[in-house]
């Protein structure tokens, strides 16, 4: 960890002289000190360790890699090997035709206008998160732990809300569960390492596959027999979901496939977003107190809507913020299909191209005071790359649930700042790791109290 105390959490990177067995060790500890430093003032850093791999952050080569030229880089067999026994051939690793329609059907259930009739579930959530904190006020708080409940009940509010029989806290256990055991020993798949090379990971997933699938069953077979909810919510829109140009629509597994994508890709990555954001409000009281300020006047003592959203612009910068310092999918790969040229390299059929987006937030190529918490960086005077900057990825591909998960973020932490302070805990600084997504260890330890 870094020792300066003017700069929020950091995992130094490191000059790689791993083995192949240090990384399969390295890969269960944290998968940041896989990233080399070099990424950190280079474009393009090179190797062939178990596979010739590329790590990128040069904003051209990531526009040519995320849009001009994404037909030559599908996600890599990593992504997939991770995500395909949970979630099949969905929308988040389907490639060609099948993820096209896919994208096309579920593209609706994500406009503005559908979004936007999320918000109560988002209200109704951070309300809750505020009433259990209400009770919690004598000691720290892991915030969290709080997060994970409180996107998890937003997910599963908009998703699961014809089933009453699920038991929210299991579900939530079998998706963490999953996460942190089988994706951890997955991702060894990066750099390609050899079969021999012992994955224990994989097995120990089964059984929580096997719960989850089976309560998307259920809530699926209620609803077919039940009837749709007003206004409709996810699992409705997917039902009803119809590729535009061929008419296809989802047979039940492929609604199982994506509901359950829905609820990985998006409740984990914005409890991190909020519990990184409130750490980084901890750390920085007077930031903080100035997003108080404008959630005050904005909501006068109510929870944030998405129509309060146009009011909490600081708030906003200050999510922004937070998945710079710490994106949750801190890298993405990809494998090139045919020979190409990124940031003046060579890049041979097969070689896996890895974007860290994590090194490209705190680039000193791109950023001033790479490390330090700046939410004005994000205000609306300053431009920044559209490929500098990347938490939802780019191109086709890009996030389908950004728009969501902003929204989100704000309503939440617009509403707890207008309610509580957050100061740190001596002693209690989160390490950021990197699993399958960049997580505080340890938590984020708060002491909370009313404003
Ligand atoms: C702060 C929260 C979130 C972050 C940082 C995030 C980040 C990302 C990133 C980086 C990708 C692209 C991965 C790649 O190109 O390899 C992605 C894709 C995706 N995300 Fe999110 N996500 C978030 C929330 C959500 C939510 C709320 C949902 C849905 C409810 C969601 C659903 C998806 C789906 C379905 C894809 C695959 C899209 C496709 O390949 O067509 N995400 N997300």
């Amino acid at each position: 960890m870094s020792e300066d105390p003017s700069l929020p959490p950091l995992v130094p990177l490191v000059q790689p002289h791993w083995s192949i067995l240090d990384l399969a060790k390295i890969a269960r500890r944290n998968l940041l000190e896989l990233i080399p430093v070099q990424t950190l003032n280079h474009p393009i850093v090179s190797g062939s360790k178990g596979t010739r791999w590329h790590m990128i952050t040069e904003p051209a080569a990531l526009k040519r890699v995320l849009l001009d030229n994404q037909e030559n880089y599908p996600k890599a067999e990593v992504t997939k090997s991770i995500s395909r026994p949970a979630i099949g051939e969905s929308v988040f690793i389907a490639e060609g035709a099948h993820w096209r329609w896919q994208r096309r059907a579920v593209a609706p259930a994500f406009s503005h206008r559908n979004i936007a009739n999320f918000s109560q579930t988002m209200e109704a959530a951070a309300n809750r998160a505020c009433t259990r904190l209400e009770t919690k006020l004598a000691e720290p708080v892991n915030l969290l732990d709080e997060m994970i409940k409180t996107t998890f009940e937003v997910i599963s509010d908009v998703t699961l809300s014809g089933d009453e029989h699920h038991n929210s806290d299991q579900v939530q256990a079998a998706f963490e569960a999953y996460i942190s055991r089988t994706a951890s020993a997955s991702l060894l798949d990066v750099f390609a390492l050899p079969a021999w090379v012992p994955r224990p990971g994989r097995l120990f997933g089964a059984r929580h596959i096997r719960y989850m699938t089976a309560m998307a069953d259920t809530a699926i077979s209620l609803r077919q027999q039940g009837t749709a909810c007003d206004p409709p919510d996810l699992l409705d829109l997917l039902m009803a979901g119809e590729d535009p140009e061929t008419h296809r629509t989802m047979t039940a597994q492929e609604i199982r496939n994506n509901l359950l994508t829905f609820i990985f890709a998006g409740h984990e990555t914005t409890a991190l977003t909020l519990a990184w954001a409130l750490y980084l409000c901890g750390f920085d009281p007077s930031a903080q107190e100035r997003a108080r300020q404008e959630a005050k006047a904005a909501l006068q003592g109510r929870v944030a809507t998405q129509a309060d959203l146009a009011n909490l612009p600081f708030v906003r910068q200050i999510v922004e913020e937070s998945l710079r310092l710490y994106p949750p999918f801190a890298l993405i790969a990809r494998t090139a299909q045919q020979p190409d040229e990124l940031a003046g390299t060579e890049v041979r059929k097969g070689d896996t191209v890895v974007v860290p987006i994590y090194s490209l937030h705190r680039s000193v190529l791109y950023w001033d005071e790479p490390d330090a918490f700046r939410p004005d960086r994000f205000h609306p005077d300053n431009t920044i790359d559209r490929f500098q900057y990347i938490p939802f990825g780019d191109g086709p591909r890009v996030c389908i649930g950004m728009s969501f998960a902003l929204q989100e973020a704000v309503i939440i932490l617009a509403t707890l700042l207008s309610r509580f302070s957050f100061t740190l805990v001596p002693d209690k600084v989160p390490t950021p790791k990197l699993i399958l997504t960049l997580r505080p260890d340890g938590g984020v330890w708060l002491n909370v109290a009313k404003a």
